[in-house]
């Protein structure tokens, strides 16, 4: 079967951190992140659970479906650059980061979550057979002049887009797709066309974009409008910008997912992207493979508290069974059994003097209601012997009010772990698809 698409899972059931008031370290006044009826963290773990199954049944695939696809290479000299702001969408009750982008012509406005783990851009949009049960923004393409169909008999169609039906009753007509999720029971319908995407001052025509006129599941989206994919597919939204205009590479910075409501982070392209000094210390390879979009990287060993972790090579080895994938499009991280157990042990065994408290889906919470101990220092060291030393918080999360988890999930051996996006917070990673490296640095993300 060939590869198929990569839709934000997590998207299908949006949660609010429920437990989220959370006094912020600086000691700033409480910020109450409004909870959906019934979220919580849980869901969110269970989210990333289903998506990890999804990226997991992708990655299973590889061979079958191998050399599909092409991605684009044709890198033009950077004309031109942009950003955008990203948003935490914790406020919105997801656990993804929001991006404002402008479609069609007049342009449309939509909030799309920055995924890199699609391939496929789409909007929820208004033309088809049912109206969408969302509140939020609709695209008409009837309204817009730039508006193209791509036809079902085109290679696109038959090859780049995900889930593209077989159906053709005629060479013209529209490419139609459909993505099922058997985990969330959730489908997607439309039809892919061409468009032209404003982000500030930069217009990008001819950007592939699904039409989403149905959708079925739980809570749809209901704080994004679509997707925005940052994917390695020459279909995608950052291959396709960061070829046009970003010398092959393209940037963001994801604040803390529980910053205040008006703090953002960003997404760039092109010169502009504040370039992290190239060195060993904070640049890997990143694996690119043209028949699926997520970025692979080596990781050589994991420190806590200056100690390697006794975790067998092959967890962290894409070619034997393991790997880690960075995703912006995961909230939690998930990591390979062997590799949780070892990380867990470690932490908590520095935290032991801590009164424990039960919080699921975590296998360790604490009471941290009085001043805490010091969140013993992870350090994860990739090939080429960059290190990346995440900030306490964004392994030992905020759960809920004065509470405090190790937060990472168990994911199965063999199998992938996924680098989720509260891990890479506070961080400004860059991915240079035409170099294939990632770099990565300590950063505010507040410009
Ligand atoms: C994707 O790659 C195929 C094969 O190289 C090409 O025909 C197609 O035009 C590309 N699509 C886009 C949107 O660049
Ligand atoms: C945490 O500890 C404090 C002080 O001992 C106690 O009052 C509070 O109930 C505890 N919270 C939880 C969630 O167990």
């Amino acid at each position: 079967m060939a590869l198929h698409g990569h839709l934000l899972l997590s998207l299908l059931a949006s949660i609010a951190l429920a437990a989220a008031a959370v006094a912020r370290d600086r000691g700033t006044p409480i910020d109450l992140v409004p909870a959906a009826p019934g979220a919580s963290l849980a869901e969110r773990a269970r989210d990333d659970r289903h998506r990890h199954a999804y990226i997991t049944s992708v990655l299973a695939s590889r061979g079958g479906g191998g050399g599909r696809r092409r991605v684009a290479a044709e890198v033009t000299s950077p004309s031109s650059s942009f950003s955008m702001p990203l948003t935490s969408g914790a406020y919105s009750g997801t656990g993804q980061f929001l991006a404002r982008v402008q479609v069609g012509t007049p342009p449309q406005q939509f909030l799309l979550v920055a995924d890199t783990g699609s391939d496929l851009t789409w909007v929820k949009c208004h033309g088809g057979g049912q109206s969408p049960t969302s509140t939020g923004n609709v695209f008409r393409p009837a309204d817009s002049k730039t508006w193209a169909p791509i036809p079902c008999s085109s290679d696109t169609c038959k090859l780049d887009v995900p889930f593209s039906l077989a159906k053709c009753p005629s060479p013209t007509s529209p490419c139609t797709y459909d993505y099922k999720y058997k985990e969330a029971s959730a489908s997607a319908r439309g039809v892919a066309g061409t468009e032209t995407a404003t982000v500030g001052a930069a217009k990008l025509d001819g950007v592939v974009v699904g039409c989403t006129a149905t959708n079925a599941g739980e809570s749809f989206a209901s704080a994004a409008d679509g997707v925005l994919s940052l994917g390695y597919a020459n279909i995608s939204f950052a291959t396709r910008a960061a070829s046009r205009l970003g010398g092959g590479r393209f940037a963001y910075c994801l604040v803390d997912h529980l910053a205040a409501r008006h703090v953002t982070g960003y997404l760039a392209f092109g010169c502009q992207t504040p370039p992290p000094k190239r060195s060993k210390s904070n640049q890997t390879p990143v694996l690119l493979d043209p028949t699926m979009p997520f970025y692979t990287v080596t990781v050589e060993s994991v420190h806590v508290a200056g100690a390697a972790l006794d975790v067998p090579g092959e967890v962290w080895d894409a070619a034997k069974g393991g790997g880690v994938i960075l995703d912006s499009g995961t909230t939690l991280t998930v990591l390979a059994a062997p590799a949780y157990k070892a990380v867990v042990a470690a932490i908590s065994e520095r935290l032991a003097g801590v009164p424990r408290v039960r919080f699921d889906p975590f296998e360790y919470c604490y009471n941290w209601t009085s001043r805490g101990p010091e969140v013993p220092k992870l350090a994860v060291r990739f090939a080429g012997s960059a290190v990346f030393e995440p900030p306490g918080k964004s392994y030992v999360i905020d759960a809920a009010p004065g509470i405090k988890c190790i937060g990472v999930q168990q994911g199965e051996w063999p199998g992938v772990s996924v680098f989720g996006n509260i891990l890479q917070q506070e961080h400004l990673w860059e991915f240079d698809l035409k170099n294939q490296w990632v770099s990565f640095m300590p950063s505010s993300c507040t410009k």
